[in-house]
C-alpha cells in the first residue's frame, strides 16, 4: 500500500516536473546553408556531401550542441536544419555548422574537385558568429505549443528578397490567407521586421495598419528583405536568412539562395494557405549568372526536379513540413510533391520560355545596379576608352 502511493507520489512529481519543465524550455530551429561546390557545373550537391555533413551533426548531437538535426540540398546548396534549446545566434550551434561545411569541403569538394568548391565560406577563420561569412541563416526561438508545424523553405538560384512577396501574402493579404479574416487570433495583424541590407538597419512595421508603407519597401527586394514576422501579440511566427553574399564579398561570388522557417496553424496561417503563397511562380533575381529574372518554380525535396538546369534554373522552391516536438524533428514531408503545384510549375515554364526569349535584354537581364557586382564591369571597362562626347543640342 504504502510502496503504492509512493509510487503514485513520484508518478505525480514527475509528470508535474515535466508540466514545469515543458513550460519554460524554448526550441531553437536554426537552419543554415551554403553552397560549397556543385556536382556538374551549379546544380546539385553531391551525395558523398551530405554523407559527410549528416555524420558531423551527429557528433554535435551526442555532444548535446543540437537535439536533432535534417540534412538535405536545394540545388548546390548543402541545407542544415537543427533543433536546439541554445537560443538564436548561439556561438556553438554556429560554429558546429561552419565546421561541418569545411570539413564537407575538405573531405569532399576539394578532393572531388566539385564545382566553386568552397563557394560560399567566405571567412578562414571562425569568429563566434556565422552571419557575415558566408553562409546564409535563419533562427527563430519559441515556446513549444500543444502541437508545432513548421515548414523551412528552401531555394536556388535567387535571393533573399525573394521571400518578400509569399511572405507578405501568407500574413498580410485576406485573399491568400482566409485565417486573417476568419481566425480571431489573427484578426490583429503581424509585425513584419524589414532590414535594409545596403544600410544594416531593420525596421518594424504592423500590418493591417502600416500595409502601404511596408509594400512601399519589400517593392524593392534587392534592398529591402523580409527578416522576422511577429504575431500582434508578439508570438514569433517566421524567420528569413538576409545574406547578400556580393555585399561581404564585395564582387559576385554565386546567388545567396536564401532559406525561410514558418510556424503554422492553431493562430497562424495553415500549412495550406503558407504553400498558396507559392502557386503564383513570382519573378525574382538570380538564375543564371544570378544575373537573371526568372519564375520561382515550387517543385519536390525528393523526386528528382530539385535541381536548376535550364539556363541553371529557372529558380526552385523546396518546402518541408515538420513537426517540432520536445525540439525533435518529426518528419519531413514533401509539401511541393503534389500534382496541385503541376499548373504553378507549368506557368513557371511559359514564363521562362517568354523571358529567355529577350536574351541579354532587361527585363530578363537585371538593372545596371546589381549587374555592379558581377563580371559586367569588367566588360564596360575594356570600352571605356573608346567613347567619344556627342554634343546632343
Ligand atoms: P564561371 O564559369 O567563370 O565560374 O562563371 C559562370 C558561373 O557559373 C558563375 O558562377
Ligand atoms: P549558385 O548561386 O546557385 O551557386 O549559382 C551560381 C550561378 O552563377 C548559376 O549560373
Ligand atoms: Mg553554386
Ligand atoms: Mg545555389
Amino acid at each position: 500500500m504504502l510502496k503504492q502511493s509512493i509510487k503514485t507520489c513520484f508518478k505525480f512529481l514527475d509528470i508535474t516536473m515535466v508540466r514545469i519543465m515543458s513550460k519554460t524550455i524554448k526550441t531553437t530551429v536554426t537552419v543554415i546553408k551554403a553552397d560549397i561546390g556543385s556536382l556538374v557545373g551549379h546544380h546539385k550537391v553531391h551525395p558523398k556531401q551530405i554523407e559527410v555533413a549528416k555524420k558531423c551533426l551527429e557528433v554535435g548531437k551526442n555532444n548535446g550542441i543540437i537535439e536533432d538535426f535534417f540534412v538535405t540540398h536545394c540545388g548546390d546548396d548543402l541545407e542544415l536544419i537543427m533543433t536546439h534549446r541554445h537560443g538564436e545566434n548561439n556561438q556553438k550551434v554556429h560554429e558546429l555548422a561552419w565546421n561541418t561545411f569545411k570539413e564537407v569541403n575538405e573531405k569532399v569538394s576539394k578532393p572531388l574537385k566539385l564545382y566553386a568548391a568552397g563557394q560560399d565560406l567566405l571567412s578562414d577563420a571562425f569568429s563566434g558568429n556565422i552571419r557575415g561569412m558566408g553562409p546564409g541563416v535563419a533562427e527563430l526561438e519559441f515556446e513549444e505549443r500543444g502541437s508545432d508545424p513548421i515548414i523551412v523553405f528552401m531555394a536556388d538560384k535567387t535571393e533573399p528578397g525573394a521571400w518578400n512577396l509569399p511572405l507578405f501574402k501568407i500574413f498580410a493579404d485576406p485573399f491568400n490567407t482566409a485565417g486573417l479574416v476568419i481566425d480571431p487570433s489573427m484578426h490583429d495583424g503581424f509585425i513584419f521586421e524589414v532590414l535594409d541590407v545596403i544600410e544594416g538597419k531593420s525596421v518594424r512595421m504592423k500590418c493591417p495598419e502600416e500595409m502601404y508603407d511596408l509594400l512601399a519597401l519589400i517593392g524593392t527586394p534587392s534592398r529591402y528583405v523580409m527578416f522576422k514576422i511577429f504575431r500582434h501579440d508578439g508570438l514569433p511566427a517566421a524567420a528569413a536568412s538576409t545574406t547578400r553574399l556580393s555585399l561581404i564579398a564585395g564582387r559576385y561570388v554565386g546567388k545567396d539562395d536564401p532559406v525561410c522557417i514558418v510556424r503554422a496553424q492553431h493562430g497562424l496561417p495553415a500549412v495550406g494557405e503558407i504553400l498558396e503563397a507559392f502557386a503564383f511562380p513570382h519573378l525574382v533575381a538570380g538564375w543564371m549568372r544570378g544575373s537573371h529574372n526568372g519564375p520561382l518554380m515550387p517543385v519536390s525535396a525528393f523526386n528528382g526536379s530539385n535541381k536548376c538546369t535550364r539556363f541553371d534554373g529557372p529558380p526552385r522552391v523546396i518546402a518541408l513540413g515538420f513537426q517540432v516536438t520536445n525540439s525533435k524533428l518529426i518528419g519531413p514531408t514533401d509539401l511541393f510533391d503534389d500534382p496541385a503545384f503541376d499548373r504553378s510549375r507549368a506557368l513557371a515554364n511559359e514564363i521562362a520560355d517568354y523571358l529567355r526569349y529577350h536574351g541579354p535584354f532587361m527585363p530578363h537581364r537585371l538593372g545596371p545596379e546589381e549587374m555592379e557586382y558581377t563580371t559586367l564591369p569588367k566588360v564596360l571597362e575594356k570600352l571605356k576608352n573608346r567613347f567619344k562626347t556627342i554634343d546632343q543640342r
